[in-house]
């Protein structure tokens, strides 16, 4: 039931890799999660070895209304997987068109999806305002920020903090109370590095689910198409990415009785 967000007003930050490898972490420590990628890039699926060629998905097919049930991919790591799929220029125009005339073309499924109790729903979404991001974000528990430790990401810390990045108004206020932030990136040797993330730290408090440093390992773990916690679970990534699992699963409300995920999928 309860729905996560992935999103940043800054794109290539890490939103699909911490979506992906999240909902694997997530997915170990017993939870039954769904991934959704609301991005046109539809690259989430990569992280979860889908081959390249496979292009159907549920958001570029959303104007013909299609039955998401039969879009859904139950990948290798256990995870479900509804990809965007791909989509064109005119496709990407008649999205937006649609979605802006009937706004229940995306609701009415979101609905149906949320309505099962015993799942976690982890959604990824392209930088920047979206019709996605205005119909998820009254939808979810929790609006994860990704920001990378930089100079813009200490600059972004207040947009970020507002809510105005999800909204205007009293609608900003009230998402910012389920906003929380994860820097990516941090570079412990690096002078700026560790300077950006010491300000956002301070800054958000515990707002601050955690940082994932900067390691190798995570972008070959995409280029394999694997996750990071089967490729290099004893890497420092790996073990960045557990501790903000353990932030995430903390905030959510506990596995209903009976509803956790069985085993026999990995
Ligand atoms: N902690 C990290 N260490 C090393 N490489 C990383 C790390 N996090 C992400 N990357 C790499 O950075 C690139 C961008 O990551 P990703 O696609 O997840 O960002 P994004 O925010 O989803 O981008 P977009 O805004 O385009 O959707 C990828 O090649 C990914 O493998
Ligand atoms: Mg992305």
């Amino acid at each position: 039931m309860p729905l996560i967000m992935f999103a940043s007003p800054k794109g290539g930050v890490g939103k699909t890799t911490m979506t992906a490898n999240i909902a694997d972490a997530l997915r170990r420590n017993g939870r039954r999660v769904m991934v959704m990628d609301f991005d046109p890039q539809n690259t989430l699926r990569l992280h979860f070895g889908v081959p390249l060629t496979d292009t159907a998905g549920f958001m570029a097919d959303l104007p013909k209304r299609p039955d998401w049930r039969n879009l859904v991919r139950q990948t290798a790591s256990g995870v479900m997987l509804l990809p965007h799929g791909a989509i064109d220029i005119r496709g990407a125009l008649g999205l937006s068109s649609a979605l802006e005339r009937d706004p229940e073309l995306l609701a009415a499924p979101l609905r149906a999806i949320l309505a099962d109790p015993g799942l976690l729903v982890i959604a990824d979404t392209s930088p920047g305002p979206s019709h996605a991001l205005n119909l998820l974000a009254p939808l979810a528990s929790m609006v994860v920020a990704v920001l990378m430790a930089d100079a813009t990401s200490a600059a972004l810390v207040p947009e970020i903090e507002n809510g105005r990045f999800l909204g205007a108004g009293t609608m900003a206020a009230l998402f910012a109370g389920r906003l929380r932030v994860v820097l990516n990136g941090v570079d412990p040797n690096a002078r700026l590095s560790r300077a950006s993330a010491e300000t956002v730290a301070r800054h958000l408090g515990p707002r601050l689910l955690g940082a994932m440093c900067r390691e190798e390992v995570v972008a070959e773990a995409l280029a394999a198409q694997r996750l990071l916690l089967d490729i290099a679970p004893t890497s420092r990534a790996a073990e960045d990415l557990r501790e903000i699992a353990r932030g995430i699963e903390a905030a959510l409300p506990a596995v209903p009785d009976g509803l956790q995920a069985g085993w026999g999928a990995r």
